[in-house]
């Protein structure tokens, strides 16, 4: 900074020194002056230099005067140099004042320019160095904040870190803590438990004793059971017999009594209506043999619950008489491909193929114990037959279901009749088993099963077109499947006759 004005100053004395040397061939621009320009920057500056007067020779003693190189007069030689050093001197000096003073001058002119430049220049330079100072500051301090905020979170993390270490050993320890106390536990519990085995031991084998004990006891209640069951049977049997015995005395003076009234009739109308009168009362041709009849033929009964009185065929010598048919085939004279009011009302001719008809039927055996027989007649001449002690035939709700027990017989060695709760079915009335309709393959109606062993009633097939026909008169565990059958009869009776 210095350096600026030194530097003016140092070229500016240069100058003159060179003005000073260059003076004797100086230019003149007037008698007496030198005037030099010197250019710095916008300003020029302009000195004017007094010409260094050399006098004439003039006399010694002068003191301003130079000795000149007139040898005119010449003084004695070393006064003359004397004057001359003196003279210099003077000029010398002279100019030196001068210079002082235009330093001076200088001095007083160029220093407030040069102070103001310097100052200019300074406060340029502050300007900038403050402004660079400033940046750096704004650096530093952005810096520095960011410095800090990284510190921050080092030192946040560096904490939470710290914190969750301390959590983490802390809940290491309590989860040890726990380990062990587990541990522990798990110990007692085995200690315990096996203790229990053992017990639990000892009880399997003590139940176990205990259990074959119970089992022997259990043996011993059977056995006693089986015989006590065995002796209630037998109580039984004898109860059943004891009150059938009752019942069928109860009947006989029912009977007797009725007998007495008809008898008490008769006598009071004549002999000519009596046995018209007596017909007319029979139930079945049980009580029609009872009355005396012995011999087999077509009789009238006159069924409670039924209105009209009935013509029957009456078998009264086969096996004891007493016999109800109802059913009869033998030469195919009558259609039995009937819908379920026929099969319930009963149709053909009692003296040759019919049937007596399922409601007269259920009304006859739900008021007495029946029993069933049926005579089958093969085309070889062969006859069998089939009995069953017990037969009641359900009402029309119960679609005539049938229910048999007590199989007997030469018809095969079991029955081909479904024993218990077949429904009765017709072409029109399905009630089978089959998810087909029995009645409509096979003809006629029937107990089918599924669709079962027998149907009495199927289609009547002659001599040497009986073989091979599926629906034709059939029962299985006489002829088998597919032989149709010459002749048949069922015929029922009361248990008690
Ligand atoms: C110095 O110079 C000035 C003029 O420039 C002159 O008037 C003066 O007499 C001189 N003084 C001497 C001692 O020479
Ligand atoms: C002073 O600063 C200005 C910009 O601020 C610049 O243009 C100028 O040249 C500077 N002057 C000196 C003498 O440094
Ligand atoms: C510091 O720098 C920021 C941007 O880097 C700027 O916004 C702010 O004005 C600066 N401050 C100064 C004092 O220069
Ligand atoms: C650490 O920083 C989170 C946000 O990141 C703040 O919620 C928490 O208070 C700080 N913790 C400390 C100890 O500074
Ligand atoms: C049933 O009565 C007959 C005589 O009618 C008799 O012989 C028989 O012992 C009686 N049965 C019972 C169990 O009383
Ligand atoms: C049937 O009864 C009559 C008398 O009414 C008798 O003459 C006849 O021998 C009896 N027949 C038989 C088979 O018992
Ligand atoms: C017969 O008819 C009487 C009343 O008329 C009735 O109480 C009885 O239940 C009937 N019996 C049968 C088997 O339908
Ligand atoms: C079938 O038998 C009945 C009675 O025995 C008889 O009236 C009828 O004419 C016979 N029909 C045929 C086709 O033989
Ligand atoms: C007969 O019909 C009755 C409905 O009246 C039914 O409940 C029963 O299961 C039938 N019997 C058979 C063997 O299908």
């Amino acid at each position: 900074m210095p350096s600026g004005p030194a530097m003016l100053l140092g070229s500016f004395l240069l100058m003159v020194a060179t003005t000073t040397v260059a003076q004797p061939r100086g230019q003149k621009v007037s008698r007496s002056r030198w005037i030099h320009r010197i250019q710095q920057g916008q300003c020029s500056y302009t000195f004017v230099l007094p010409e260094p007067c050399l006098p004439e020779p003039e006399p010694f003693g002068s003191s301003n005067s130079l000795p000149g190189d007139s040898p005119a007069d010449p003084p004695p030689l070393g006064d003359w140099r004397s004057q001359r050093v003196r003279q210099l001197e003077k000029v010398l000096e002279n100019n030196t004042l001068w210079l002082q003073k235009l330093e001076r001058y200088i001095q007083m002119n160029l220093k407030p320019e040069l102070t103001q430049a310097q100052q200019h220049m300074v406060q340029n330079q502050t300007a900038t160095v403050l402004e660079l100072g400033s940046n750096l500051l704004n650096q530093t301090t952005t810096q520095a904040h960011k410095l800090t905020n990284v510190e921050a979170q080092v030192l946040n993390q560096t904490s939470r870190m710290k914190a969750q270490l301390l959590e983490a050993s802390l809940s290491t320890n309590k989860l040890e803590k726990q380990l062990l106390l587990q541990g522990i536990e798990l110990h007692q519990l085995q200690t315990r438990n096996s203790a229990l085995e053992t017990r639990v031991l000892t009880l399997e084998t003590q139940q176990q004793a205990e259990l074959d004990d119970i089992r022997d006891e259990k043996e011993r209640l059977q056995h006693l059971l089986g015989r006590q069951s065995g002796a209630l049977a037998g109580l039984e049997r004898s109860l059943r017999a004891a009150s059938s015995n009752s019942s069928l005395l109860q009947r006989q003076q029912r009977q007797l009594l009725e007998s007495v009234q008809r008898l008490v009739q008769v006598v009071a109308q004549g002999p000519a209506s009596a046995i018209k009168a007596a017909e007319q009362m029979f139930q079945d041709c049980a009580e029609i043999q009872r009355s005396g009849a012995n011999a087999s033929g077509t009789y009238t009964i006159h069924v409670a619950n039924v209105t009209k009185p009935r013509k029957v065929f009456c078998d009264l010598e086969t096996s004891g008489g007493g016999w109800t048919l109802i059913q009869r085939r033998e030469n195919g004279s009558v259609n039995f491909q009937r819908n379920w009011k026929d099969y319930k009302q009963g149709f053909g001719d009692p003296a040759g193929e019919y049937w007596l008809g399922n409601e007269l039927v259920h009304q006859l055996t739900s008021r007495a114990t029946y029993s069933l027989r049926v005579e089958l007649r093969d085309w070889e001449g062969n006859e069998v037959y089939a009995q069953y002690e017990h037969f009641q035939l359900g009402s029309e709700g119960q679609l005539y279901r049938l229910s048999l027990s007590g199989y007997s017989g030469s018809a095969g060695r079991q029955s081909s009749l479904v024993l218990q709760g077949t429904n009765f079915s017709t072409a029109d009335a399905d009630n089978d088993n089959c998810h087909c309709k029995c009645a409509q393959m096979l003809s006629g109606g029937w107990w089918f099963d599924a669709c079962g062993l027998s149907n009495l009633n199927g289609n009547y097939y002659s001599l040497h077109q009986h073989m091979r026909k599926l629906n034709g008169i059939r029962w299985h565990y006489f002829k088998g499947p597919s032989y149709s059958l010459r002749a048949t009869r069922m015929m029922i009776r009361p248990v008690d006759l």
